[in-house]
This record gives structure tokens, sequence and C-alpha cells, in this order.
């Protein structure tokens, strides 16, 4: 019997991956980018347990049991047991119980399968002593989880290869290259079905001609700039390409036939209030971001969290009267501001925002140890 526990980061790209060459390698028509986020308040938790006595291969996702017969999650598999050590012998006979839960609301929309499968591969590859890069391997289960493997700020490299074999990860910076850098998650209410990623970048392919000029001229020129934009810490630079390349996003979602719609008004209401407060300071103080769903990620210096957070209290008051809910992740000291007033933004009505997570950029997967992180008993079962 063996067993193996990882913990793996979310990611929130500032150059977005939207499309595929091909499906099934999950190779993308363009490079992306993205920081990594620290573990601390949000990550994904996986316990394998690998036993001669296993019958069947069993899995568990977030305190429910879900089918083994999934083509990503087998395609992971096959591909980690491809690279096994050839020290695992028997081992790779036996059949695996996989536990996996997220410690933040899945419902929250917010890279759980990047941060669920890049889990998953870490696990397996030190479950299999598998040498080497693992990120193509995190990429068979979902393009952006390949950033996942990785800590700090990563690129993820198209490639060129049909094979798929340098569509890979690699990190630019670790995350202490830019200590000062925070990420405000603002979780939107919203109860709407959305297109998932994975059938609205199928439906943009097939539609939207913008994208192919997005991925041809645009994306490489901005990937260039953003790197640079990072390596010397020009925070101006980083959130006009960030805001921008966001905005290029949505735009190819409206691009696409049907359209995709992500954004919502309460989105929409943020961007405002991002552009009128840089506006107010003469210069870009912070950037947001959007995925395929309604809610913000804010990128912004330690020094303005407390300013902004403010202004976000008064423009989208919360409902909820426990702040240790509504506030979550490193503390955030809440002062009141009149900044509302003077940058003449209405006050939307209490309860528009779910709850906001401060956090930083963090590290990559890593391995716990002690025995008593396990998701599975020793029988392997969920604990
Ligand atoms: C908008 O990685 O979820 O978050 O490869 O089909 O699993 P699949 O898609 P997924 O797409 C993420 C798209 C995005 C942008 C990004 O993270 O780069």
């Amino acid at each position: 019997m063996k067993t193996v526990t990882c913990i793996a980061p979310v990611n929130i790209a500032v150059i977005k991956y939207w499309g595929k060459r091909d499906e099934d390698l999950i190779l993308p028509i363009n490079d992306s980018l993205s920081s990594t986020l620290s573990t601390d308040y949000m990550c994904s938790k996986t316990t394998i347990m690998v036993s001669p006595t296993f019958k069947e291969n069993r899995f568990w996702l977030n305190n429910k049991e879900v089918t083994f017969d999934s083509e990503r999650l087998n395609n992971c598999l096959n591909e980690v047991k491809r690279r096994a050590s050839p020290t695992c012998g028997e081992l790779l006979q036996w059949k695996l119980h996989i536990c996996s839960e997220n410690n933040f609301p899945t419902a929250a929309g917010l890279a759980s399968s990047a941060a669920g499968y890049a889990c998953l591969v870490y696990a397996l590859a030190a479950l299999y002593r598998v040498e080497g890069d693992i990120s193509g391997i995190a990429r068979r289960g979902s393009g952006s989880a390949c950033r996942s493997i990785y800590g700090g700020w990563v690129r993820w490299n198209k490639g060129t290869l049909p094979s798929g074999e340098d569509s890979i990860a690699t990190q630019v910076a670790p995350a202490s290259h830019w200590p000062e850098m925070r990420i405000i998650v603002l979780v939107v209410s919203d109860d709407k079905k959305k297109t998932s990623s994975t059938s609205g970048m199928k439906r943009s392919v097939e539609t939207s001609e913008f994208l192919k000029d997005r991925a041809e001229k645009v994306v490489p020129r901005r990937t260039d700039e953003m790197i640079e934009a990072i390596k010397s810490k020009n925070f101006e630079a980083f959130a006009q390409l960030t805001m921008q390349d966001s905005n290029q996003f949505h735009s190819v979602c409206l691009d696409t036939y049907p359209p995709c719609f992500y954004m919502n008004d309460v989105s929409r209401a943020i961007i405002e209030m991002v552009h009128a407060y840089n506006e107010y300071k003469g210069s870009n103080k912070v950037a947001y971001t959007f995925d395929a769903g309604p809610n913000a990620c804010l990128y912004l210096l330690e020094d303005h969290v407390e300013e902004i957070v403010a202004l976000i209290n008064e423009i989208f008051p919360p409902l909820a009267v426990d702040a240790t809910e509504y506030f979550r992740g490193y503390p955030i000291h809440v002062n009141s501001s009149k900044l509302q007033e003077v940058l003449q933004l209405k006050k939307h009505t209490p309860g528009c925002l779910k709850y906001i997570i401060q956090t930083k950029v963090g590290d990559g997967p890593s391995i716990l140890s002690n025995s008593s992180e396990h998701l599975l008993t020793e029988n392997g079962l969920p604990k």
C-alpha cells in the first residue's frame, strides 16, 4: 500500500488562453501567462492511495463519489504511468483510490479545474516517481492546469509540435520577485448557468475571425510586453496589458456566434470603478481581469489595498454583517472613505458581492507528508 497527499494552487491569467488547435491533446492557439495564487487561502488537496487489495479504481470529488470513467482523468493517469520510474514494479498494477477537494467553494467558479488537475497530476507523479516536467501531463486534464504546476509568474508556451511535447509551462519569475503584489478576488453573486470554458472556446475557434487575429497578431507581442513589465516590476504597463487582454478575451466571446456572455452588470460596474480610480490617481494603481464568469480578480500593490477595499465597500455594500465571512484571505483593514462621492460612482444594492478574498502570488504544488493530512483512511475510504 502507498499513499500520497498534495496541495496545488489556483492561477489567474493576465494573458488569456482561449482556443485549442487540438481538442484531444489540449493544445492552445496562443501562449498565455498567469500568476499562481498562494495556497494559504485557496487550493485543491488530493490524496491518492494504491493497494493490492483494492478491487477497482475509485474517485471522490468534494465529498461525492464520481465516475473514474473520464477521458481527461484517464489521459492524465495513462501519461503519468507511461513516464513512471522503472523501479515502480507492481505498484503500477494496483488499483487507485483518489480523494480530492477544494478549500474554496467550487460554485464561486474560481479556476477549480486548474488547481484540481494540477494537484492530481502532481500527486500521481510523486506516487510513480516521474522525473522532469509534468506540466504537459496536467495540460491533458485542463489546459490552464499546466500553469498551476509552477509557482510565481508562469507562461504556457503554446508549442509548435503536433505531438504537443513542447506545449508546456515555464516559470517567468518566482513568487518572491514581486512580493508587494496582491490579488483581490471579488466573488460576484450570480446564479445563471454559463457556457463552460471548454465549449465556449470551441465555439469561438469555429466562429470568431477576431480570435484568429488575436492569437496570431496580438498575443505574441503582448506576451513579450507582459514578461518585460513583470521582470521590470512596471505596474503601470502590467496593469494596462492585463485589463486590455481581459477586455479582448471578452470581445472575442461577443464575436463568437452565438455569443458567450460571461460578465454581468456588476462585473461592468467593477471595470468602471477601476478606471475611475486609476484616472483619479493619475496612473494605473489597480487592474481587473475576468475569466469565463462574472467574478473579478484585481491585481494591485499592497499600498493600495486599504483604499480600494474602502471604495469597493461603498459602491458594493455587503449584505452579511459577519465580517469574517465576508472578508476572507489575508486580513483586510476596512476603512471608510468618501471616494465614491468624489468619483461620482453609483452605489449598488447591498449583496452584489458574495465575498472578497485577499491573496498573494505564491508557490507551486507541494507534498504533505504528515499522515494526518490524508483525505483517505487506512482502508482507502474518505475520512
Ligand atoms: C478563461 O483550462 O478551463 O480561464 O482546457 O478546456 O479545460 P480547458 O479550459 P480551461 O480554460 C480556462 C480559460 C480561462 C483563461 C485562462 O485561464 O487562461
